[in-house]
């Protein structure tokens, strides 16, 4: 049998943790600001913020499991739900200093989320970094290049309305399966047993 059932990841088990985590942030009535600012096609920036935490969280399920990398996951969501806390329409070009937003609104949404939230070093380093490497500086902790990279492939699914992400499960389940030397080929019906 492939990997066994209580380890495997699921979209609701992923849904889950990240409500668990996150949840004084998303339910607050400063976070529900993020649904009136659309960030990506017809995505808003409170979604936006969701799927990028999630697949931050899977990512990391992903390092730990397979590489033994240790994350932290309450860093992790937390950096990731408030990346994009800027708190404004990033369209409207008619407002001076919108048009340096990629290089401005880390630096904004961090200041706006400490305000708010109050942030650890690591959420911090999160938030402002999280357009590397159009913002120069390195991210320090390996939460940050996570949300980097869940926040790039965020972004292009959400312009390009692509959704893959049970497809993306799936292979994180399969190479979790194969680090827990756990794995061996699903017949279906017909099971193969050794
Ligand atoms: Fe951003
Ligand atoms: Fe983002």
């Amino acid at each position: 049998m492939a990997l066994h059932f209580a380890k495997r990841i699921t979209e609701y088990r992923l849904a889950k943790e990240l409500f668990s985590r996150g949840k004084d942030i998303i339910l607050s009535p400063e976070a529900q600001v993020m649904k009136t600012f659309i960030q990506h096609g017809e995505t808003t920036v409170f979604e936006h913020c969701l799927a990028v935490a999630k697949y931050s969280l899977l990512f990391a399920h992903f390092l730990e499991r397979t590489l033994k990398i240790k994350v932290d996951r309450d860093s992790l969501v937390r950096g990731a739900l408030l990346h994009d806390y800027f708190l404004y329409d990033w369209h409207d070009k008619n407002v001076p200093g919108r048009r340096v937003h990629g290089f401005t609104h880390p630096g904004v949404a961090m200041r706006n989320a400490d305000r708010d939230f109050g942030l650890n070093d690591i959420e911090r380093d999160i938030i402002s970094k999280h357009m590397f490497p159009l913002t120069p500086f390195l991210p320090m902790h390996r939460e940050s290049y996570i949300v980097t990279i869940a926040d790039k492939w965020c972004a292009l699914a959400e312009t390009f309305k692509i959704d893959v992400s049970s497809y993306i499960i799936y292979r994180v389940n399969f190479n979790i399966a194969l680090a827990d030397g756990d794995y061996s080929i699903d017949y279906g019906e017909t099971k193969a047993e050794f």
